[in-house]
């Protein structure tokens, strides 16, 4: 979490896969937006490192479509890129060459000539996974990165494809780095609703309190997506929902949930009581996995009036395929806490919308006053926390109707971002951008937290690879998963819990 304590004066930035989907769609817009809005170091460079031979103003020509497609602010004001785009360089190079670390050693030490300082270096590995190995080897070898204060990698996931080859990773890189250089990143903890949850939990007196096991009945946490695979078959029929979703995502949401007060905003203060959670997450028995883990693949159909092709139907997708595009899950963790409630995590693709939604549901009151005459939806309270599209707090309660007779009924207290603040919410790149230059390594992955939340779901890994597959495809596009995953919340007495689009919950009265 940034703090504003540990501004940098000058930074080189290299991003291997400069020309690469996530560089054109994310990385440079984010640093883009971050200069405009002043948060890059007075001395800046960007180097776009591609294999590909290109000219620097084809590469200028297409950042610049990328950040007027994809920047959240919009279309590029000509002055601002002018200035940003002198400082961006294509840097042509074989990820695997010793030639392309030489020359690029000799590009950053000039610059650090130049500006009078050891900059900070940030790498970025916007790479498919088998360029880890040389980019880290050569980066080490040739003594690009060797400065633990100043030089940073960053490494997206897959983090592995299960726990062993999390290791292996993990081995790898701290084979030619120190952990403290390392940013193992999730973009969901740069999503400002998710930060918000630290300050929501840990900057008030009156949540903390009753988030335990004496208050909650349970917790959802869905992130729901209404588009499909896309262009992407290749990568996910290797992943799948459970290990490209819920391994990192989800768990990590479960994490700043589930996780107790750190003694402060010290990066290893915050990941070791992270870490707690998912050591702390009860071990899924087989026939845990039987009941209480649903997966689901999409089929035909159409998803909000546009049509949608099967999962199986999707390009590079075995025709076959039972690779899973939806779980819901139920967890618990065993510590004081939070000891009996249980976690429903749940995401699926093809869904009716897009919705990630943290929702705690309280217990009912030890003794209820109200006859049901009077109180008609005696549903317990209920905290919604909806991290997109919609960035808004939902605190559903009961209150007196107006009138002279007695009348109970819920009502919602509303805490949105779009009428609190007219400043613009940043892009989660660029915050988690911001927090590798400056040093914070507290929302990035350490080494023990991606291993632990492998071990969450590698029992589900190995039972599914022995269980006969179920009959796929087992749910329509534009509805919500598997009705399987319903009869999974049901004995809670409850449903998954939705924010429709108008932000009324379900039953509630609400004047705006
Ligand atoms: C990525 C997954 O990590 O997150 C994608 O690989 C998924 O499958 C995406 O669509 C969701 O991110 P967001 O920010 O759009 O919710």
């Amino acid at each position: 979490m940034s703090t504003n304590k540990k501004e940098i004066s000058a930074a080189n930035i290299v991003i291997f896969g400069g020309k690469g989907d996530l560089a054109w769609r994310k990385l440079i817009p984010a640093f883009y937006n971050l200069f405009i809005n002043g948060y890059l170091p007075k001395q800046f460079a960007i180097y776009g490192v591609h294999y590909e031979k290109m000219d620097e103003k084809a590469y200028e020509k297409h950042l610049l479509d990328g950040i007027n497609t994809f920047s959240r602010s919009g279309k590029a004001k000509k002055n601002d890129w002018k200035k940003f785009a002198t400082r961006v360089f294509y840097f042509e190079g074989d990820f695997t060459a010793d030639d392309t670390f030489r020359r690029l050693g000799e590009v950053l030490d000039k610059n650090d000539k130049a500006w009078k300082t050891r900059a900070v270096r940030l790498f970025y590995y916007s790479v498919s996974p088998r360029f880890i190995e040389p980019i880290s080897l050569l980066l080490s070898s040739q003594g690009l990165a060797n400065e633990t204060v100043h030089d940073r990698i960053v490494i997206e996931k897959p983090f592995g494809s299960d726990l062993q080859t999390a290791k292996e990773l993990n081995q790898l890189l701290t084979r030619h780095f120190k952990e403290k250089q390392i940013y193992r990143i999730d973009h969901y903890l740069g999503k400002e609703t998710v930060q918000n949850l630290m300050a929501f939990r840990f900057a008030n007196i009156v949540y903390e309190s009753i988030w335990n096991h004496h208050y909650i009945e349970h917790v959802q946490i869905t992130v729901a997506e209404s588009i499909g695979v896309g262009g992407r078959g290749n990568y996910y029929e290797q992943a799948g929902a459970l290990k490209d979703m819920i391994q990192n995502h989800l768990l990590q949401l479960l994490c700043v949930t589930a996780m107790e007060p750190p003694v402060s905003l010290d990066e290893e203060n915050i990941r070791n009581k992270k870490v707690d959670v998912l050591k702390a997450v009860r071990p899924l028995t087989k026939t845990e996995i039987a009941k209480h883990v649903i997966r689901g693949q999409y089929g035909e159909g159409t998803v909000n009036g546009k049509k949608q092709a099967a999962y199986r139907s999707e390009k590079n997708v075995n025709p076959k395929s039972n690779t899973e595009t939806f779980v819901a899950l139920k967890l618990f963790i065993d510590n004081w806490r939070w000891q009996g409630v249980p976690f429903f995590l749940r995401t699926g693709k093809c869904l009716e919308k897009t919705s990630s939604l943290i929702v705690i549901q309280f217990k009912p009151v030890p003794h209820n006053l109200f006859d049901s005459k009077v109180m008609t939806d005696t549903r317990p309270n209920q905290l919604i926390i909806s991290i997109q599209p919609e960035m808004e707090t939902t605190l559903l309660f009961h209150a007196k109707e107006p009138g002279v007779r007695l009348q109970i009924k819920p009502v919602e207290m509303d805490f949105t971002y779009k009428e609190s603040y007219d400043t613009p919410v940043p892009e989660a790149y660029e915050t988690l951008l911001l927090e590798v230059l400056e040093g914070d390594a507290a929302m990035f992955m350490r080494a023990d937290q991606v291993e632990e939340a492998w071990k969450v779901v590698t029992p589900v890994m190995e039972a599914w690879k022995k269980e006969t597959p179920p009959r796929f495809p087992n749910y329509e596009p534009g509805g919500w998963g598997p009705k399987t995953s319903e009869a999974l919340i049901k004995p809670q007495g409850c449903s998954w819990t939705l924010l429709p689009e108008n932000g009324i919950l379900k039953n509630t009265i609400r004047k705006k």
